[in-house]
C-alpha cells in the first residue's frame, strides 16, 4: 500500500516524504516541477535510504492521474500541489483558481473512481482572514483576503461538501501557520525562485550575501517590539503532523479542519536576532513601510491537533534558524548547483 503525495518535490512535500518513508509508508510523488526540482527527491532518497516513485505530471491531467492510480496500490493522498505566492495571486487570480481548484477537483474525481477516499489537504492559516482575536481556533469565522487564500477557502468548502455527499470520505484540512526551517541533514530545504516573498528565506539570503539587507515591513504594529508577530513552525514538525494526519484519516471518517502551529508568536526582529545567534552572521536591516494587508499578530491554538492527532510541535525558533542556516549556507544556490 502506498500514499500519493501531490507536490511532493516542493518544500513541505519533500520534508513530508522523508517523514512518511521513515514511518514505513511507501511514497508515490506526482509533481509538475512548476516550483521545484527533482533533485529534492534524490536527496529525500539519500536521507532515508528508501525509494520514492516519481511521476512528472500536472495534477490536472486526469489520464496521468488514472495511470498513477492504476500502477500503484494507493490508500491515501496528501495534496500539497498548488501555487502559493500571495502577491502573484493578486496579479494572476485566474491562474491561481485554475491551478489550485482544478487540480483538487481532478484529484478527487480520480480518487472517487478508484475508491480511495482518504485525503490530507494543505490548507493555510490564511483562511481565517482578518481575525478579531488570537489565538486562532478552528471554529472561528473564516474569510479570504486575497485570491490565493480564496482558493484554500473554496477548496476547504468543496471538500466539506464532498464529505456531506458521501460520508465514507475521511479528510483532514491542515491549516499551516508559518513553516520555516529545514531537515537536520542540511541537504533539503526551501528553494524559492527569484527574490523571496517570505521573511525566513529573505533573512537566509541576506546571510549568504545574495541580498543586501532585510526590509522590515513596519515597526508600528501593536506587538511586543512593533514588528509583525507570526507562529513559525519547523517544517520537520509540520511534516510529522502529516504522518499523524494520514494515520488519522486511515482510521476515521469525517472532514476536520486542524491547525498546525506551535501556539507561540515571534516578531520579525526576534526572528532576525535568533538567526544572527544561530548563524554568527550579522543581518543588516532597515525599517520600511508596512506591507498592505499584513496583520499585527497571527498565532494558533494548537489544542485540536494534540487531541485528534496526538501531535504537537517540538522544535523552537532556535532550531528553525540553525537548520535554515545549515541548508542555506551549504546550498547557497538551492538545488541548482
Ligand atoms: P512549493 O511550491 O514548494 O510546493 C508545491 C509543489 O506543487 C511544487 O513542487 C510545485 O511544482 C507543485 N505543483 C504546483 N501546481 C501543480 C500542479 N498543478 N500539478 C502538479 N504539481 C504542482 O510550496 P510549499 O511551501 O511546499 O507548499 C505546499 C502546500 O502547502 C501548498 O499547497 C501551499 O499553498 C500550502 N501552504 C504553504 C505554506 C507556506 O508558507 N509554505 C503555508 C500554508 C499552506
Ligand atoms: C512574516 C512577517 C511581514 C518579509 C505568508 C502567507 C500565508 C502563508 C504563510 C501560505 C510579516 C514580515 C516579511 C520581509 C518583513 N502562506 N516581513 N520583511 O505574511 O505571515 O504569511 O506565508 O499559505 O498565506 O501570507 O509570512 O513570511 O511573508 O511574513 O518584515 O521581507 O514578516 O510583514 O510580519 P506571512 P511572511
Amino acid at each position: 500500500m502506498a500514499v500519493l503525495v501531490t507536490g511532493g518535490a516542493g518544500y513541505i512535500g519533500s520534508h513530508t516524504c522523508v517523514e512518511m518513508l521513515n514511518a514505513g509508508y511507501e511514497v508515490v510523488v506526482v509533481d509538475n516541477l512548476n516550483n521545484s526540482s527533482k533533485e529534492s527527491l534524490n536527496r529525500v532518497q539519500k536521507i532515508t535510504g528508501k525509494k520514492v516513485k516519481f511521476y512528472e505530471n500536472d495534477v490536472r491531467d486526469k489520464e496521468a492521474l488514472r495511470k498513477i492510480f492504476n500502477e500503484n496500490n494507493i490508500e491515501a493522498t496528501i495534496h500539497f500541489a498548488g501555487l502559493k505566492a500571495v502577491g502573484e495571486s493578486v496579479r494572476e487570480p485566474i491562474m491561481y483558481y485554475k491551478n489550485n481548484i482544478e487540480s483538487t477537483l481532478t484529484l478527487i474525481e480520480v480518487m472517487t473512481e478508484f475508491n480511495v477516499k482518504k485525503l490530507v489537504f494543505s490548507s493555510s492559516a490564511t483562511v481565517y482572514g482578518v481575525a478579531k482575536e488570537m489565538p486562532l481556533k478552528e471554529g472561528m469565522p473564516t474569510g479570504a483576503i486575497n485570491p490565493y487564500g480564496r482558493t484554500k477557502l473554496f477548496i476547504e468548502e468543496i471538500l466539506r461538501d464532498l464529505y456531506v455527499s458521501d460520508n465514507s470520505w475521511s479528510i483532514a484540512l491542515l491549516r499551516y501557520f508559518n513553516p520555516i526551517g529545514a531537515h537536520k541533514s542540511g541537504i533539503i530545504g526551501e528553494d524559492p525562485k527569484g527574490i523571496p516573498n517570505n521573511l525566513m528565506p529573505y533573512i537566509a539570503q541576506v546571510a549568504v550575501g545574495k541580498l543586501e539587507k532585510l526590509h522590515v515591513f513596519g515597526n508600528d504594529y501593536n506587538t511586543v517590539d512593533g514588528t509583525g508577530v507570526r507562529d513559525y513552525i519547523h517544517v520537520v514538525d509540520l511534516a510529522k503532523g502529516h504522518v499523524k494526519a494520514v494515520g488519522y484519516v486511515l482510521k476515521n471518517e469525517g472532514c476536520e479542519a486542524i491547525n498546525l502551529g506551535t501556539g507561540n508568536g515571534t516578531s520579525v526582529l526576534q526572528l532576525r536576532d535568533a538567526f544572527v545567534k544561530a548563524s554568527g552572521v550579522e543581518i543588516p536591516y532597515v525599517i520600511d513601510e508596512r506591507r498592505p494587508g499584513d496583520p499585527d499578530e497571527v498565532y494558533a491554538d494548537a489544542d485540536k491537533a494534540k487531541e485528534l492527532l496526538g501531535w504537537e510541535a517540538e522544535l523552537g525558533v532556535d532550531e528553525m534558524c540553525e537548520d535554515t542556516w545549515a541548508w542555506q549556507s551549504g546550498n547557497p544556490q538551492g538545488y541548482t548547483e
